[in-house]
């Protein structure tokens, strides 16, 4: 499958998308409080949808399906040792707990992604750093998406971050094109590849989702075949933002609130 870069006009639609992620998301980062059930997350999810005129895109999503079951939410809620597409169940949320909300939308045609990782009351030092150093990441990635570079000044840029705070980078996990599919070409890794890879050019349009760990990078997919957590149950963090990349300055962020 080859990139497809997005005609002014595509991005524009794109926008209305990117905006019901940015600001359910900035909704949900508001609920976060201890005894939060994660149900009642996805069901504000599922209101907001109808309220915005949204359709859902996780749900149902399969990448495979012989491989995978349907994904059977609107969100993903991935708690402390989980990294990404945790299954919201009924579970509270506990002081000290670190959690990703992510969260993809469809409108008018094209997805919107992204994703937030909060803490719930006080949380360790060492959680807060591995919060604000996983986003300081994907500012860093998003500063260096300009034209006349290629994909591995991204991914480079959100590398050397977590190098410099000695956190770990999962591999095998990473980003990717979004336009009427969440997932196009091309796949966005959190370290540097052996090639420049794809030139960055005017309407391309990434989800650059950066994802550390406090201990070993090694993650592993659980029984219930979508959550992703790390082996040795060390605390890990992901943010995730939609951009799309523009001639000569810095790339439009599609999911701000
Ligand atoms: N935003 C995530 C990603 O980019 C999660 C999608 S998984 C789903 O891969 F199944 F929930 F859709
Ligand atoms: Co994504």
């Amino acid at each position: 499958m080859a990139v497809k870069l997005k005609s002014g006009d595509e991005v524009r639609r794109m926008r209305a998308a990117g905006r019901v992620v940015g600001e359910t998301l900035a909704q949900v980062r508001e609920m976060v409080r201890p005894g939060l059930n994660l149900l009642e997350v996805e069901r504000f999810v599922r209101d907001e949808f109808i309220r915005q005129g949204a359709e859902e895109t996780f749900l149902h999503y399969t990448p495979d399906p012989k491989r995978f079951p349907p994904y059977p939410s609107n969100i993903c809620i991935s708690v402390n040792e989980q990294l990404v597409h945790g299954i919201p169940r009924d579970r509270k949320l506990e002081e000290g707990d670190i959690v990703s909300f992510d969260l993809g939308a469809t409108k008018d045609g094209f997805v919107g992604d992204a994703a937030i990782t909060v803490g719930v009351g006080r949380i360790s030092p060492e959680a807060e750093r591995l919060i604000k150093v996983t986003e300081e990441a994907l500012w860093a990635g998003i500063h260096a998406a300009r034209t006349g570079t290629h994909l591995n000044d991204i991914c480079g840029a959100i590398e050397d971050v977590a190098l410099a705070a000695g956190f770990g980078i999962v591999r095998g996990y990473g980003g990717h094109g979004v336009g009427r599919e969440m997932h196009e070409e091309p796949h966005v890794p959190n370290h540097r590849i052996r090639f420049r890879g794809q030139p960055l050019r005017t309407g391309l349009v990434l989800a650059l989702e950066p994802m550390f760990t406090v201990g070993s990078p090694e993650v592993g997919e659980m029984d219930d075949r979508w959550t992703v957590s790390t082996k040795d149950g060390s605390l890990c963090c992901h943010f995730e933002h939609t951009i799309a990349i523009k001639e000569g300055c810095e790339p439009e962020v599609l999911t701000l609130a």
